[in-house]
């Protein structure tokens, strides 16, 4: 696949600029900084329009070819709001919250998404050829398993032969490789939630302390689905977070090479 051209290696040449707007770095660095993981709220509710452009926010995440492999879902319904919280181990990040978001990743629906992108192509100009053949083509290639991965392990076999020779992109060639694909881009999209939800004036706390076989029979969701994140939201209490943060030296993390 390397050797061929794909929209990946090849510039199609498409008549469309977008230019940068100014941004004033010292806010956004104020959006960084003061995003906390808040674990008691006020009882503030949040504005139903401020999450609405939070969550939409959050499907603005880069996300891997375009695929979009998330779901949010935003629980309101009194009752499961407060199955959530049990599932989440009453914690007190979920049972103070004003609201509450389950972040999840799923394997099952990029064919859909592809085929979506197939068809929002059919209506636009000057789509080069390349990216719908990499709609049509690669991602039906790149993403399939079969019945028992048994594609994956043609394919594992394949790259593993053509990668002697040149670059190729191996996975996913197993289910956890799929899994670990969605979860990737989603976990941007929490990201994007979180600290939209910040430069809106307000707070939140990612989670995974919870019982995930209990929240997905709660959304009913299937074994393509993985619970990736809770996210809970709403105004900081006095005394909501804990201490000041701490973060290791950068030299632990950060590799000039
Ligand atoms: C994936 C993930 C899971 C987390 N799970 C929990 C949780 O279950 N309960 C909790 O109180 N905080 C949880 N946190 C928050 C972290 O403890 C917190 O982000 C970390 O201590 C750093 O603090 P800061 O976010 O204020 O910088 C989680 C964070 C992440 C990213």
């Amino acid at each position: 696949m390397s050797k061929n051209k794909t929209i990946l290696s090849q510039n199609p040449y498409i008549e469309y600029d977008e230019k940068a707007p100014t941004i004033n770095a010292l806010e956004f660095q104020k959006v960084i900084d003061s995003r906390r993981a808040v674990r008691i709220y006020e009882n503030t509710p949040i504005p139903e329009d401020i999450v609405m452009k939070c969550l939409h926010n959050a499907l603005l995440a880069p996300n891997s070819s375009n695929l979009q492999p998330w779901e949010i879902y935003w629980v309101k319904s009194p009752e499961k709001k407060k199955a959530l919280v049990y599932a989440c181990l009453n914690q007190i990040a979920a049972k103070t919250a004003a609201e509450l978001f389950v972040i999840v990743a799923r394997t099952d629906t990029w064919k859909t998404h592809a085929k979506e992108m197939l068809r929002i192509f059919s209506k636009a100009k000057n789509v080069p050829e390349l990216a719908k053949k990499y709609y049509s083509q690669i991602v039906p290639f790149v993403y399939t398993l079969g019945p028992f991965s048994i594609f994956g392990f043609i394919k594992r076999f394949l790259f593993f032969v053509r990668g002697l020779k040149s670059p190729i992109i191996r996975e996913p060639v197993q289910k956890s490789h799929l899994r670990l694909w969605a979860v990737k881009s989603t976990a941007l999209a929490a990201e994007n939630l979180m600290l939209s939800l910040r430069a809106y004036g307000f707070d939140s706390c990612p989670m995974e302390g919870y019982d995930s076989k209990r929240i997905k029979k709660l959304l009913g969701l299937g074994r393509n689905a993985s619970v990736v994140m809770v996210i809970s939201a709403g105004k900081r209490a006095q005394g909501g977070i804990y201490g000041e943060r701490i973060r290791f030296s950068p030299d632990r993390f950060i590799k000039k090479i």
